[in-house]
C-alpha cells in the first residue's frame, strides 16, 4: 500500500513527522512517498501543487497532508497561494464527502467553554457533502430584481441543487461510516422549506434501504443546530449538505475547544481520501517544536480506517493517544495545571510508546 505524504509549510512538517513515526512503528509494509505541496511545493517548484505531486496523489491509495499557508505566502498571486493546493487536491483526486469527527477526551473536557457533563467523552462524526448545493449551483449573480417589492433594484442570487447521484453517493459514505461505527445516521435536512432537502430526505430514505443494520433519523438543520449545543452526545454520525456541513462542523468542532485535536478526511467513491488536521499551519508556532501533533496521528487513524481496510490498526493508535493523555501529556495548547508539558516530538515518542 502506497501513501503519499505532503507535509506542506508551517507546521505541516513537524507535526507530519511524528504522524510518520506513528505510521512506521505499526509493523505493516506501508511504502511512503514524500512531496512538497503549499509553501513548500513552491519553493521547490514554483507552484503550491507541482506536477509531481499531483501524480504521486493520484497514483497513491491515500494521502497524508500536514497544513499549509504560512504567512511569508501571503503576498503572492491567488493562483500561486498555498492554500490553492487544497482546492486542487479536492477537484483532481474527485474528494466529494468530508468527514469530521468532533471528539473530546474525558482527560480534556476542561478545555471546552461548554460544561463538561454536556460534552465529556463526546465522540461523533459529522459528514459534509462538498461538491454540490447552493455553492456552486448555477445561475448565481447579482441582476435587476424581476417582481416582488422590490422589483427594479439590485438582488444577489445563488441557486441550491443536489443531483440525484450527487445525493446518493454521500449517502453511501454515510451509511458505511455508520456502519463501521454505532450504526446510527442522522440526515440533516430542512425539507420542510427547501425542494432541495425534501429531496435529499428522500434519497436517503431509498439509500437507506441497502443499510437496514443502520437506524437512520431525519432532523431539520436549525433544531440540529440547537441540539449540538444542547446535548450533542445525542448524535452519532450525521450527514448534510455542504453548507449546512460546512456551519455545524465547525460548531461542532468548538465544543471540543481544541483545535489541535481533531483530525479529517476527504473521501472519493473508492473510499480513496486526503487526512489532514482541521486546522490550518499555525504560522505563529511553525518552528518552535511545540505544536500539537495528536489531529495529525488520528487523521493518519483514519486514513487507516476509511482507506487502508486497517481498522485495528487504527484502533491501536486511538487507543494509543488515549493512553498518553490519561498518562498526563499534554502540549502547550491543551496543558492544564498539574499534567506534563511536552513537546511535538516528544508527544509522537509518547504515542508510539503507547502503541505497545
Ligand atoms: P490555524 O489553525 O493555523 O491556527 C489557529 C490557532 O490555533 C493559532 O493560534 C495556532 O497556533 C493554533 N493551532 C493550530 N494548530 C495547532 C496545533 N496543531 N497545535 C497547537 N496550536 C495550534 O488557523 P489560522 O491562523 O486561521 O490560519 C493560518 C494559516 O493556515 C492561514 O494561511 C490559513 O489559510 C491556513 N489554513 C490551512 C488549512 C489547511 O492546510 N487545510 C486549514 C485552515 C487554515
Ligand atoms: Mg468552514
Amino acid at each position: 500500500m502506497k501513501i503519499a505524504i505532503l507535509p506542506g509549510d508551517g507546521i505541516g512538517p513537524e507535526i507530519v513527522d511524528q504522524a510518520v513515526k506513528v505510521l512506521k512503528a505499526l509493523g505493516e509494509p506501508f511504502e511512503m512517498e514524500f512531496a512538497p505541496v503549499g509553501g513548500a511545493g513552491y519553493e521547490a517548484a514554483g507552484h503550491p501543487l507541482p506536477e509531481s505531486t499531483l501524480k504521486l496523489a493520484k497514483e497513491a491509495d491515500a494521502v497524508l497532508f500536514g497544513a499549509v499557508g504560512d504567512w511569508k505566502y501571503d503576498t503572492l498571486d491567488r493562483p500561486l497561494r498555498p492554500e490553492q493546493a487544497i482546492l486542487g487536491l479536492r477537484k483532481n483526486l474527485n474528494l466529494f464527502a468530508n468527514l469530521r469527527p468532533a471528539i473530546l477526551y474525558p482527560e480534556l473536557a476542561g478545555a471546552s467553554t461548554l460544561k463538561p457533563e454536556v460534552v465529556s467523552g463526546l465522540d461523533i462524526l459529522i459528514i459534509r457533502e462538498l461538491t454540490g448545493d447552493i455553492y456552486f449551483g448555477q445561475p448565481r449573480g447579482v441582476r435587476e430584481c424581476p417582481d416582488g417589492p422590490f422589483k427594479g433594484q439590485r438582488e444577489g442570487f445563488d441557486t441550491m441543487r443536489y443531483a440525484e447521484g450527487e445525493i446518493r453517493r454521500i449517502a453511501h459514505v454515510a451509511f458505511q461510516a455508520a456502519r463501521k461505527r454505532n450504526k446510527r445516521l442522522t440526515s440533516v435536512d430542512k425539507a420542510n422549506v427547501l425542494e432541495t432537502f425534501q429531496f435529499w430526505k428522500d434519497i436517503m430514505i431509498d439509500v437507506h434501504k441497502e443499510y437496514p443494520d443502520v437506524a437512520l433519523d431525519h432532523m431539520y438543520v436549525d433544531n440540529a443546530a440547537m441540539q449540538l449545543v444542547r446535548a450533542p452526545k445525542k448524535f452519532d454520525v450525521m450527514v448534510t449538505g455542504n453548507m449546512f456541513g460546512d456551519i455545524l462542523s465547525d460548531a461542532a468542532a468548538m465544543l471540543t475547544g481544541s483545535i489541535g485535536m481533531l483530525p479529517s478526511a476527504s473521501l472519493d467513491a473508492n473510499n480513496k481520501g486526503l487526512y489532514e488536521p482541521s486546522h490550518g499551519s499555525a504560522p505563529d508556532i511553525a518552528g518552535k517544536g511545540i505544536a500539537n501533533p495528536l489531529a495529525t496521528i488520528l487523521s493518519a487513524a483514519m486514513m487507516l480506517r476509511y482507506s487502508l481496510g486497517k481498522a485495528e490498526q487504527a484502533d491501536r493508535i486511538e487507543a494509543a493517544v488515549k493512553k498518553v493523555l490519561t498518562q498526563g501529556l499534554r502540549t502547550a495548547d491543551i496543558f492544564e495545571d498539574g499534567c506534563s508539558k511536552v513537546g511535538t516530538s516528544e508527544m509522537g515518542d509518547a504515542v508510539v510508546n503507547a502503541l505497545g
